[in-house]
């Protein structure tokens, strides 16, 4: 008989005991009901993708891919019950020529097989050769790395590497809310165009693949081979474990360490962030130890082999909330033959504005032990990397060129990331961000953090340029560019010493506005987003957030980049930083600023378009 023969005379039997509901030539799809929640769906096909609909209030369904009666993978889809807000694509060229059937378990509790059947997602599977991931959606970011489709948090394990810089992320490719933990992966060679590149790491029988870090093994320490790609990440199976992999095609393919896990302790620990210290010439490790919020210190020679060196945190700094995703590295501080050991802890919740943030402590480290900064009264100060309500997970790349310290966070908050009102994709990072320490004027260590200077391949022409405004209490408004929605980079000086309050808003014609507001006495910026578009999805995203201005001389300095849904402010050389989301009915079309308590002088405004990408 032949394999067509084969294929009708089975389905023949097949369909006399259950309804086969779509058959096309040699492309098969049959949908055998078993129970009330599970289903069998059969796949014969050589196309490219089985288009899997999914809707967002569903409850996932637990889907076994069988390959050959055995199970490859495990994955969890919100399957459509009564709409499809959108499908995801499950890739069957990974299973070529293999019998591939997909056992699935939904958990919708029905009355009858019959009821269950009428489910929309059985009808609508459908085998297909593209998947449609063209950026058109109005809030989806034209130049910043957004993932294709899917969900995306934390940005993990990133590195630099012959020209390319390595973004890999938290990543659920089968739908647009948290789950299905993987490592995506984009490369750029300028840190703001991005290649989206195959899936780096997928879950293993260990668990889902969490956050964790990269390194590029110079000297073979780990044995995989000179200059081999090392990932750590945590495998979040029944409890968190820490996994290695390694990478020979510079971090395209990764081999999981058939060693792993590598680090199993008695509790939560997760997000392995690894560097090479070059003092102690050895590997150190930083891990979060989420519950009781604090940081664990490893070192290790080989990569393989850790041992536990100390803990930092407990009572220390901001405590309302988890520590997660950490990041350790020595900074220069500017003006002064100074260096400073810099520690990244983000928390959630517990952020300066509700939900997540990233915090940070200065100090020194020896290898062994991190012991922090105080300020005059002995105290842990709390410092915070960016002061608005959309910055989390920030950690940096490693083996970067010019000892350059480039942090990117994710651009959400955990208070609402999964309701924002995008479909076929959530989230999108920060712009790459240059690292750097200062000394304020009350005695303290920050970190500064200005856009990578690679931003500046975003610009396009200038839209306008204004050398000097005078600014009174009635708003002068200035138009900006319409094109590509409204994408635009600006920036300006504000002359304030005879000045109580500037305000500067940027606005649309359906009254929606973005005021700011910088208090030269008080040295502060604040951002009020109550008004600036859609803002009802979370009670949590409506917010004004405030930062600290750190000039003392009412001078300020800001660049504001805008995004479709993002906005980010630069001000004073990075001194603060504020990254905001919002969700304007149509983009902003002005840019007004008016003063209080006096005349103040805007000078050097410029605005730039960005071209789309
Ligand atoms: C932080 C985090 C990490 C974890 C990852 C899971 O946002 O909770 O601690 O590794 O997300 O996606």
């Amino acid at each position: 008989m032949t394999k067509v023969m084969i294929c009708i005379a089975a389905m023949m039997i097949m369909c006399s005991m259950t309804p086969c509901e779509s058959l096309a030539d040699v492309d098969r799809i049959e949908v055998n009901h078993l129970s009330v929640t599970n289903t069998l769906v059969r796949v014969d096909s050589d196309r490219h993708y089985l288009l899997l609909p999914v809707q967002e209030s569903s409850d996932d369904a637990r889907i076994n891919v069988l390959v050959d009666g055995n199970i490859a993978e495990t994955i969890y889809v919100r399957l459509a019950k009564t709409k499809i807000d959108y499908t995801v694509p499950f890739d069957l060229t990974l299973y070529k020529g293999k019998h591939l059937s997909l056992d699935i378990l939904t958990p919708q509790s029905r009355s009858s097989v019959r009821e269950a059947k009428d489910d929309v997602c059985w009808k609508d599977l459908k085998l297909a050769d593209s998947f449609d991931t063209d950026n058109r959606e109005r809030f989806r970011p034209s130049y910043h790395h957004t993932p294709l489709y899917g969900w995306m948090n934390d940005p993990n394990g990133m590195f630099y590497k012959d020209g390319q810089w390595h973004l890999y992320y938290q990543y659920n490719p089968y739908g647009s809310k948290w789950q299905n933990m993987t490592w995506g992966h984009s490369v750029s060679s300028d840190l703001v165009h991005w290649t989206h590149k195959p899936l780096a790491i997928k879950p293993n029988g260990l668990g889902t693949v969490f956050s964790g870090s990269c390194v590029v093994d110079e000297n073979n320490t780990a044995g995989f081979g000179k200059d081999a790609v090392i990932a750590m990440y945590t495998s979040a199976g029944t409890s968190q474990m820490q996994s290695l992999a390694w990478s020979t095609d510079n971090g395209t393919t990764f081999d999981i360490y058939t060693g792993s896990p590598t680090i199993t302790l008695e509790s939560e620990a997760r997000d392995p962030n690894m560097f090479w210290n070059n003092k102690t010439n050895e590997w150190n490790l930083v891990l979060a130890h989420p519950l009781d919020h604090e940081m664990l210190f490893l070192s290790s020679h080989d990569l393989k082999r850790w041992t536990l060196q100390s803990s930092f945190g407990q009572g220390t700094g901001a405590q309302d909330g988890i520590w997660e995703c950490p990041d350790i590295f020595e900074l220069p501080v500017e003006n002064s033959d100074e260096k400073k050991w810099v520690l990244i802890s983000n928390i959630n919740p517990g952020g300066p504005f509700g939900g997540s943030a990233t915090q940070y402590f200065i100090g020194n480290f020896n290898g062994r032990k991190f012991i922090p900064d105080t300020d005059a009264d002995g105290n842990v100060p709390t410092k915070w990397l960016d002061f608005g309500k959309d910055h989390y997970a920030t950690v940096s790349w490693s083996n970067a060129p010019e000892d350059r310290r480039i942090v990117i966070g994710w651009m959400s908050n955990w208070q609402y990331a999964a309701d924002v009102p995008t479909t076929q994709f959530r989230s999108a990072n920060t712009l790459p961000r240059d690292m750097s320490l200062f000394r304020a004027a009350d005695g303290q260590i920050y970190a500064s953090c200005q856009p990578s200077p690679e931003t500046l391949n975003l610009r396009g022409a200038i839209f306008s340029k204004i050398n000097r405004s005078n600014i009174g209490k009635k708003q002068r408004s200035f138009p900006l560019p319409k094109a590509n929605n409204g994408i635009c980079e600006i920036v300006f000086d504000i002359d304030s010493r005879k000045a109580e309050e500037i305000t500067i808003t940027l606005a649309n014609n359906s009254g929606e506005e973005v005021p700011m507001k910088y208090n030269p006495q008080k040295h502060t910026f604040s951002f009020d987003r109550t008004k600036s578009g859609i803002v009802d999805f979370s009670e949590n995203f409506p917010a004004t957030t405030i930062a600290p201005t750190f000039e003392n001389e009412g001078i300020i300095s800001i660049r504001i980049f805008i995004d479709r849904s993002s906005i980010e402010i630069f001000g004073n050389d990075g001194k603060f930083v504020m990254t905001n989301l919002i969700f304007p009915e149509k983009p902003y079309s002005t840019i007004s600023f008016s003063s209080e308590g006096g005349n103040a002088r805007l000078s050097d405004m410029k605005i730039y378009s960005i071209n789309a990408q």
